[in-house]
């Protein structure tokens, strides 16, 4: 991460003065905020990056939801931010209450920061959603409001490919069935239609983040690996990219689905495409439960030309544990659960304590880099910004970051502004009705700033101005 923060002492932090006049955009005292900056880095000398902050460190406040991972709460901590960590969700009255002066907000899956949350959120500048999905928060409202979203959507690739290895194994060799039967009391010890994975061939759909780790571990395994993608894509050690997906299906002996949601992906795996799979072979899912069409799957299965499956996702899935997996959530629950060879999980392919910690510093980092430096790499609701780190030798250097609508003749008018200044670097760019402009100017008095900041906010466009130095 190229957070300068690190490299700052935290008796840096100490030696502050804690304010109690943070503003969202920009200290009300952006004089004394400014000698916070340079001058409160100890004497440190060259060309070590600068740490941007409008304001006081200590005022920064965090409201953290869901039991967020320590990792993540404790990059948080370090910076100085004042970190409130809850172990549950808040409905939304009591969100719209504590959510007011909150600047920074860390939330899971079951939060959700509807549009009325947001409109009182008026201290609110980046979420961080603590996971993959981000259905939970209303991203377009919060892109009108200036409000920057974070997620981890690959930090779990890994336990979602070992997951697969071992089910991969464990339909080989009918380990469901035969652990059921033996908890039932009965041994049944068979060696028909169970097989060593060695010398098989996995069919990968989506070569993506956990394809590709698949790919690595299968060929340790001793399998060979084919894949289709939409996209060209380079092979991992020996695996063969073909150019259909009927070829695909053809040619494995299992057949495992890593894809995105989308329309194009909706029941990609249907009656048709599992007539064209081998006699005997396998289906692994566990990427949406939108991919695969189930009741499809509980013909070929009853049939014989599936030996089995293992499904780890599900078109309706139940919002907490219990007794939920039965026809009232899905039609064919019971269908399926009746099936010889199937393993169900109950979407746990990202489900691991390594998962969580990495997704714990991933989002932290990237609040902390939005907060600290205005960078918006990764975000899902606004275009990805970002210009390399200001250092110690910039001196009298300000970072203005200017969210604005996606209106014409904006630039123009901000660039009057910035002009009487030098503008070193500057970068902007729109998605939907949002644009996001970060520029870097230099020979800015600080006794100028204030105005500067005042004139971006008067403009008409103005979403949320920023102005780190
Ligand atoms: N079970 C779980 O707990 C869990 C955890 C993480 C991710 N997932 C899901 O796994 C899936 C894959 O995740 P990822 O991180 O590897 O995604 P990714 O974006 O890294 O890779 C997806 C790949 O699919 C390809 N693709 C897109 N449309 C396609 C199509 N129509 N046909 C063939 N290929 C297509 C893309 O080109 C890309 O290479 C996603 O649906 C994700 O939501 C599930």
């Amino acid at each position: 991460m190229p957070s300068a923060a690190r490299d700052i002492p935290n008796s840096d932090n100490l030696s502050r003065t804690v304010s109690n006049s943070f503003n969202l955009s920009l200290s009300t005292s952006p004089v004394a905020t400014f000698n916070s900056s340079s001058s409160s880095l100890g004497g440190h000398k060259g060309t070590s990056a600068k740490q941007l902050k409008p304001f006081i460190t200590s005022d920064i406040k965090v409201l953290l939801l869901e039991n967020v991972n320590k990792t993540g709460q404790d990059i948080l901590a370090r910076q100085g931010y004042q970190v409130e960590a809850l172990k549950s969700s808040l409905s939304e009255d009591e969100l719209v209450q504590k959510i007011r002066d909150v600047h920074v907000i860390g939330i899971r899956s079951k939060t959700k920061l509807t549009s009325k949350v947001l409109h009182a959120a008026k201290n609110l500048i980046v979420i961080g959603c603590f996971c993959i999905g981000t259905n939970q928060v209303d991203l377009k409202a919060a892109a009108q409001n200036g409000i920057c979203v974070f997620n981890s959507p690959f930090s779990n690739s890994r336990s979602v490919a070992e997951l697969v290895i071992a089910e991969i194994i464990a339909l080989a060799r009918q380990l469901g069935d035969r652990s059921n039967e033996l908890h039932n009391g009965v041994w049944n010890k068979v060696s028909a239609g169970c097989w060593e994975v060695r010398g098989k061939t996995l069919g990968i759909i989506g070569y993506g983040h956990i394809g590709n780790q698949l790919s690595v571990l299968a060929e340790a395994m001793g399998m060979r690996v084919v894949f289709y993608d939409v996209v060209n894509l380079m092979s991992m050690g020996t695996a063969q990219q073909v150019n259909s997906l009927n070829a695909l299906l053809a040619g494995a002996d299992f057949v495992t689905v890593h894809v995105p949601e989308l329309p194009e992906t909706q029941n990609m795996i249907g009656k048709e495409q599992l007539e064209k799979m081998r006699q005997g072979s396998y289906l692994i899912n566990a990427s949406r439960g939108s991919v695969v069409d189930i009741p499809a799957l509980i013909e070929a299965s009853k049939s014989g030309k599936i030996a089995g499956a293992a499904l780890d996702v599900y078109p309706n899935e139940p919002g907490g544990n219990g007794n939920y997996f039965n026809n009232e959530i899905n039609s064919w629950a019971e269908d399926l659960r009746a099936l010889k060879n199937i393993i169900l999980t109950p979407h746990i392919g990202g489900s691991t304590e390594e998962a969580q910690s990495a997704i714990g510093v991933e989002v932290a980092e990237a609040l902390v880099r939005y907060v600290n430096e205005g960078a918006t790499l990764g975000a899902v609701n606004m275009p990805e910004v970002n210009l390399r780190s200001l250092t110690l030798d910039e001196p009298n250097h300000v970072r203005v970051v200017y969210i604005h609508k996606n209106v014409p003749g904006v630039l123009r008018k901000v660039n009057e502004i910035l002009g009487d200044h030098n503008v070193d670097k500057q970068m902007t760019d729109s998605r939907g009705e949002v644009a996001y402009l970060m520029a870097d100017i230099s020979n800015v008095n600080t006794s100028e700033i204030k105005d500067l900041y005042q004139s971006l906010e008067d403009l008409g466009s103005r979403i949320r101005t920023r102005v780190l130095y």
